[in-house]
């Protein structure tokens, strides 16, 4: 996977072939109410670009409130990005008719963090998973029928079970379920937004296998959000760290985690000693919390919480470049790691 150039405006689809979806500087703002009459933007993605390549999943890191659901709603097309370009298979969704933003719909799929909210109470497996096939297949009822019960048995649900609601299953299973009605269509990327972290540690990593086995039989792209690095870790290809909208770094998972470049990175790996052993890795501790989003900080967003931080950060914002093989957005990436803060 390689981020998106930012200079790259031409027209094509550029690498189509292998990327299932292209973000070019995607944007999401908000406006939100300030008191009685003023309003302020909330800049929850602030330009973020990368590429997933084909049957390869993406994992999305970072902490709350930075960003990842709303990057989330505009991959699955559930909200209008406010700037940027999101390209689908190689088709630019912007430039879509209703017609062709229906069919793109299809090929991307997603599952939420929580598959009791996300499920329909009243509607049973067989109707949850049989009204995108009678709406989306020329199927007959009988062919929709076989199609369900051999999806249940594929996300490890008993065909028999078709009749259930959601509520007569436990919470790995109801995950199935959700997961179940995400692949029914066959979709080219499926979203992920914590799907594991509602579900009882002893489950999440059923879960998780079953989502890469499910990868390995249909091809399936994954963007997967977690801000659990354990998870990430299981689970990645490639690996994006975003803080407060943007990308702090975004590369090849087994690069990122042997050698973080950006502080922010660093951080987060410190706090997850599986990951990072004591001795032989500089560690970085984090300082403060995440600045309010209407009161962003001057240059590097990140220069109020960084131990690295040197006068140029708290006025220039650091552009995404390639260091160490991974892009990363920081004034002194090629030193983080090697000396102390
Ligand atoms: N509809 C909205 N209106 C106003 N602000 C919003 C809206 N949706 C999100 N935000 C703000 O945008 C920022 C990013 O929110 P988002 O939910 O994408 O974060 P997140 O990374 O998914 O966090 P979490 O890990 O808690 O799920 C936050 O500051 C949030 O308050
Ligand atoms: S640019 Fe400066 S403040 Fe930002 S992460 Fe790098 S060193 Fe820290
Ligand atoms: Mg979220």
């Amino acid at each position: 996977m390689n981020a998106v150039p930012e200079t790259r405006h031409s027209g094509h689809a550029g690498h189509a072939g292998d990327h299932v979806l292209v973000a070019e500087q995607l944007a999401r703002y908000y406006t939100v109410k300030r008191g009685m009459f003023a309003h302020g933007t909330v800049k929850a993605l602030n330009g973020v670009s990368f590429a997933l390549e084909r049957g390869k999943t993406l994992a999305v890191v970072g902490e709350s409130g930075c960003g990842k659901s709303t990057l989330a709603r505009q991959l699955t097309m559930i909200e209008t990005p406010s700037a940027g370009r999101l390209l689908i298979d190689g088709e630019d969704v912007a430039g879509a008719d209703r017609e062709k933003i229906a069919a793109l719909r299809r090929r991307v799929q997603m599952v939420f963090q929580n598959p009791f909210a996300s499920l329909n109470p009243r509607k049973t497996v067989e109707q949850t998973l049989g009204e995108p096939l009678a709406i989306n297949t020329p199927l007959s009822a009988t062919e929709r029928a076989d199609r369900i019960a051999q999806m249940m048995r594929t996300v490890g649900l008993r065909p028999e079970h078709a009749k259930r609601y959601p509520h007569m299953f436990s919470g790995g299973q109801r995950q199935r379920v959700a997961i179940a009605r995400a692949m029914i269509l066959d979709p080219q990327i499926v979203v992920a937004d914590e799907p594991v972290s509602a579900l009882d540690v002893s489950i999440q990593a059923q879960i998780l296998n079953l989502f890469m086995d499910l990868q390995d039989e249909f091809k399936t792209s994954y963007v997967f959000i977690s801000h659990n690095l354990s998870v990430v870790e299981h689970i990645a290809d490639d690996v994006m760290v975003m803080y407060f909208g943007g990308v702090a770094e975004l590369g090849d998972k087994k690069r990122i985690f042997s050698k973080p470049r950006h502080p922010y990175t660093r951080a987060l790996m410190s706090a997850t000693p599986s990951i990072f052993e004591a001795d032989r890795t500089i560690k970085i501790k984090l300082q403060g919390e995440m600045p309010s989003p209407l009161n962003p900080p001057s240059g590097c967003t990140f220069h109020l919480r960084c131990p690295y931080a040197i006068d140029r950060c708290r006025s220039e914002v650091p552009k995404l470049r390639e260091v160490d093989g991974r892009q990363v957005s920081c004034h002194r990436a090629e030193e983080v790691g090697d000396v102390d803060a």
